[in-house]
């Protein structure tokens, strides 16, 4: 198989295309990715020498490029190109609209156009931040209406919606996943597990956000490969698969869970003002691909965090790197006046 992935030098995208490498020893991955901020080519140093491995520095809105990728025999797309921060789509959404909503047309339009790509498969990565906030109970299943509050969850519940026009209208073999928060390597330090370990490994203070008693549902990168794999190769076309950790936490109780494993003092810990709109709660209900594909996750909470830190504590070139220059005017902006 040759699969076409986009956005593979972030964070799931660079781990799925070493799961892909290693599993599949008969598979090629060409990969294309803007290299914005949170794309990094070192999250793929150890493949990049592969001649199953290919990489070309584009953006998923050119037209052009994507029909003349389309165009070299792939047999399936697996779509994470996305900006992913909702802090960031705070501050700035119109990227998000160009790349998450506007890319993802382009990719479809290129699939439509080539007529001989119509049994391609299209695995467009998306999240249970679609559905929008949970109160105290339930979780959200396929069914659950879509109600984004952020403009990061608007655009992709919008990308979702056009991937879905393009099943039923063109006949796409297209395939839909929602998934909980990600964490584990090569998680770029905005998100919360990695700022905090590396915010705490370097001594700063840990900014959680309003009481601190907001739930998400954490998954393993790992565990979500996985599940990808399954989808990519098992899920029926048109369908939407969520995809679950089985591990809700308070971000408060994630934030003492690291500070106690790496050591470090609760007194870090700054409550700092809440991000507007900010989600109350997630949780997944992921009975279906459980049922019908057979996939659940394996790693539980506990250790993955612990091997998730160790990794983080072996690797302070990588984050130390990143958390430099642009980025300190971020964390500038993000925090300094909260
Ligand atoms: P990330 O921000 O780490 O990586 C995104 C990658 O896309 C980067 O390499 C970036 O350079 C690339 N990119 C951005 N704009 C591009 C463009 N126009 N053309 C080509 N490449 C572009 O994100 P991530 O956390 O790895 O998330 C990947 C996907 O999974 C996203 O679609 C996201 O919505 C989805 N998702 C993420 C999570 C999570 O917890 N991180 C959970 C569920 C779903
Ligand atoms: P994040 O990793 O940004 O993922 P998402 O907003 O997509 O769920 O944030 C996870 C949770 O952690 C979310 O409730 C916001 C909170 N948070 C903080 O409290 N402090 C922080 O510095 C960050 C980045 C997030």
């Amino acid at each position: 198989m040759k699969i076409f992935v986009t956005g593979g030098c972030g964070f799931i995208g660079s781990n799925f295309i070493h799961y892909v490498l290693k599993n599949y020893p008969d598979y090629s991955v060409i990969n294309v990715d803007e290299l914005t901020y949170a794309g990094n080519l070192k999250n793929l140093s150890g493949v990049s020498q592969s001649p199953r491995y290919s990489f070309l520095k584009g953006d998923i809105a050119d037209s052009v490029l994507m029909e003349g990728v389309i165009r070299q025999e792939i047999d399936a797309i697996v779509n994470f190109a996305a900006e992913s921060h909702v802090d960031r789509s705070i501050e700035d959404p119109s990227r998000f609209m160009k790349t998450n909503v506007f890319g993802t047309f382009v990719l479809l339009e290129a699939i439509r156009k080539t007529s001989s790509s119509r049994s391609i498969r299209f695995l467009h990565v998306s999240t249970d931040e679609v559905y929008g906030s949970l109160g105290a109970a339930g979780a959200f299943t396929e069914e659950t209406p879509m109600a984004p509050n952020s403009p990061y969850s608007a655009s992709k519940a919008s990308s979702d919606l056009m991937v879905r026009a393009y099943h039923h209208t063109f006949g796409l073999a297209t395939l839909i996943t929602r998934c909980s928060n990600n964490y584990g390597p090569y998680q770029f330090p905005e998100k919360l597990i990695p700022l905090m370990i590396s915010n705490a490994v370097e001594g700063r203070e840990l900014p959680v956000y309003g009481d601190g008693l907001q739930v998400r549902d954490w998954i393993h990168v790992e565990d979500h490969c996985r599940a990808l794999d399954v989808v990519l190769h098992q899920g029926r076309a048109g369908e939407v698969y969520n995809i679950g950790g089985q591990s809700e936490r308070t971000n408060l109780s994630v934030v003492r869970t690291i500070l106690d494993h790496l050591d470090k003092p609760h007194s870090l810990i700054r409550f700092v003002k809440d991000r507007p709109g900010h989600d109350r709660r997630y949780a997944i209900d992921f009975s279906k691909i459980e049922k019908t594909l057979g996939w659940k996750p394996l790693i539980l909470f506990e250790e993955g965090i612990r091997q998730t830190i160790v990794w983080y504590q072996a690797h302070p070139e990588w984050w130390m790197e990143i958390k430099t220059g642009a980025y300190l005017d971020y964390y500038e902006r993000m925090y300094g006046n909260r």
